[in-house]
């Protein structure tokens, strides 16, 4: 994504670093800008807390999509009322936690697993240092692994989950990780579809349309939904993509 301190005729407050780590898979800084949290990963800007809809929106789009829980094998045991209910969603990307914290915001959400590929980062928003994600990690319903989602994924149960979600990297067209081209190939799909039970939702984030991701998308789950979602970033407009491919087979 284009970082916005990049319009050299705009005045912004100062970026302070508050954070820096460096672990196998690169460095990773959450950094400062007047009321504005920044996660910066190898020296790419990957988000910030101002535009946090089309986040946000991977989590409500979905919920608006699924049957109720306990309504089908692998859901939850009943309506969602804490652990071991409810729905069960698997995170991959924990970013600043806004999808996570939307989906928690939902009562019927039971579990939130969270894959995250920087212990760092984890730590940082267990410690409060993202206002908008202090206690995030300490609700009973969310588990955290930390490692790679290409690993996690093939180790989960057929039908476990009600929902995948992948906010990973800015999408298959332009990666921060070129480890993730894994993530959105079209094997990695079909074994993340088997994880979801029928009726749930195998969604992606992506900062740009890719129709290859929505062919591969539809042949895993059976259907793909691609919406467009605009945003409005100091005064251009960028069109971000949630896919969301519900599991028909
Ligand atoms: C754009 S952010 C996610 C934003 C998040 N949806 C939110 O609401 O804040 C991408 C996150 O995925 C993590 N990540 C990148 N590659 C990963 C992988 N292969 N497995 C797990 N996490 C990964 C990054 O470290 C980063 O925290």
């Amino acid at each position: 994504m284009n970082d916005p301190l990049d319009d050299p005729g705009r005045t912004v407050p100062t970026r302070t670093v508050l954070a820096r780590a460096e672990d196998e898979h690169g460095e990773i800084v959450l950094c400062r800008r007047g009321e504005v949290f920044e996660l910066v990963v190898d020296g790419v800007f990957a988000m910030d807390t101002t535009h946090t809809a089309t986040e946000e929106a991977l989590a409500t789009l979905t919920l608006t999509r699924l049957p109720d829980p306990g309504s089908g094998p692998g859901s939850g045991s009943g309506p969602g009322s804490g652990p071991g209910s409810g729905f069960r969603v698997l995170v991959g990307g924990l970013g600043l936690g806004f999808t996570t914290a939307t989906l928690l915001a939902d009562p019927r959400v039971g579990e939130v697993e969270v894959v995250e590929l920087h212990p760092a980062l984890v730590e940082w928003i267990g410690q409060g240092l993202v206002p908008t994600a202090k206690g995030l990690l300490d609700d009973p319903r969310v588990i955290v692994r930390t490692g790679d989602v290409a690993d996690v994924v093939p180790t989960l149960p057929r039908d476990r989950l009600d929902a995948l979600l992948l906010d990973v990297d800015n999408g298959p067209g332009f990666l921060t990780h070129a480890g993730n081209t894994t993530v959105y190939s079209a094997p990695f799909l079909v074994t993340a579809a088997r994880a979801v039970r029928r009726g749930g939702v195998l969604g992606v984030w992506s900062a740009d349309r890719a129709p290859e991701l929505a062919v591969a998308l539809e042949r895993a789950c059976g259907e793909c939904e691609e919406i467009l979602l605009d945003v409005t970033r100091d005064g251009r407009t960028f069109t971000y993509v949630v896919y969301l491919a519900r599991v028909v087979r």
